[in-house]
This record gives C-alpha cells, structure tokens and sequence, in this order.
C-alpha cells in the first residue's frame, strides 16, 4: 500500500451513518467504505435499504444495515443493539445524518409538525450519541459527524421549526465536543 492510501485509510475503523439509502447519507456511506471501513446503515424503507446494500457488495464495499425509524426510541435501541454485534462493540464514526425537512409559514405549524421535527432532527440524534457512548469509548478513538444545515445559521423562509432544530444541533455539537471530545 502506498503512503498516500496509508494516511487516508480507514481500514479496520467501523461507522454507523443513519440515513445512507439517499442523498448526503448515501455519499458517507460510499466515501467510508471507500476508504475501507466497515459502515452500518439504516433507513425506513426496507426494499431501498437492501438494493443499496447489494449495490455496495458488488463494489466490494463492507455495509451492513436494518430497518429502522429513527423517531421510535424502541427503534433507536434495536438500531445500536445490531451495531454491537455486528461491530463486537466498537464504534469510531457515528454520521447522525437522517433528518426530516417540512415546508410550512409559521403560524400554519401543527403539534404533530413540530413533535415530528424535533424528534426526528433533535432527539433522535441526541438518544444516539447516549446509546452510542459506550462503544465509541470503548473503539478507544470514538467520532462523531452531526449533519447540520446552513439553516441552522440564519433564517429562511418557511422552515422555522426545521432551522430551530438544526440550530439546536451546532449548540448540542459543541456542548458534546467539550464534554466528551477532552
Ligand atoms: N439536501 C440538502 O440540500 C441539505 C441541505 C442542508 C442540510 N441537509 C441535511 O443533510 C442531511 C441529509 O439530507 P438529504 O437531503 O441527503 O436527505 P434525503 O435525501 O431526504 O435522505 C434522508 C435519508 O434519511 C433516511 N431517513 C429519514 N428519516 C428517517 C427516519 N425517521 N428513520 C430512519 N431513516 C430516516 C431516509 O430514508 P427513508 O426515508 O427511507 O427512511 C434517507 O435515507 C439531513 O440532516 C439534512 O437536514 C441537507
């Protein structure tokens, strides 16, 4: 192996990107088991879940992955349950990458709008690192990717709840980089 490929490789680091069937999630998923580690995945929809995942198996890529809804605390344990053993209980790289983005002029917002917002953007990222915790200390170099939005950062038009969650993940991010990071 070339010293090029030695400084960038990931062999033998494992990951667990939620959301990797599509868009940004789908790009981690392929760049980390570019570099050769092996990445567990989830998504909702489980015929999606098991293309990708054959796709990725004829390019020679390590993923392995379930079916799981992030807004269910049921799901979100069965979720680090299956990454513990498929991974002996070490974890380097948690990508909380699934979000859920709902168009809507501030005054037209519903309870169930905003608790599914929240929960899905906010909690759901905020439970895993908890469930995660014990094997990222225990991979003895333990990572964590918050996808955020640049509507965390300033105001855009119609996505008041979506922008106070993400706005919320860049805080929980660097409470976490000063609790855990040391
Ligand atoms: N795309 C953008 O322009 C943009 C801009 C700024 C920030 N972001 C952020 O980037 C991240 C990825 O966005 P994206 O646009 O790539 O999203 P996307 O194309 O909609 O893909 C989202 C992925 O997450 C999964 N997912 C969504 N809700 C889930 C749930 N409750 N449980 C399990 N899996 C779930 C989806 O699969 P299923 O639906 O099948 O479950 C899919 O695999 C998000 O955090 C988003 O806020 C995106």
């Amino acid at each position: 192996m070339g010293c090029r490929e030695q400084r960038w490789s990931l062999k033998g680091m494992t990951a667990l990107v939620t959301g990797g069937t599509r868009g940004i999630g789908f790009a981690i998923v392929e760049e980390l088991a570019g570099f050769g580690a092996r990445v567990y995945t989830c998504s909702r929809n489980e015929k999606e879940l098991n293309e990708r995942i054959k796709e990725w198996e004829g390019k020679g890529f390590s993923v392995s992955g379930s079916v799981c809804d992030l807004s269910s605390q049921d799901d979100r344990e069965k979720l680090i349950g299956s990454v513990t053993s498929a991974f002996d209980g070490k974890l380097n790289i948690l990508v909380n990458n699934a979000a859920t983005v709902t168009l809507r002029k501030f005054v037209d917002y519903t309870p169930e709008d905003y608790s599914l917002i929240m929960n899905a953007n906010l909690h759901s990222p905020f439970h895993l690192c908890q469930l995660a915790h014990p094997l990222l200390k225990a991979s003895g170099n333990g990572n964590i990717v918050f996808i955020s939005s640049v509507a965390g950062l300033v105001a855009l038009p119609m996505l008041s709840v979506y922008s106070a969650s993400k706005g919320a993940i860049n805080q929980l991010t660097r409470n976490l980089a000063c609790e855990w990071a040391k």
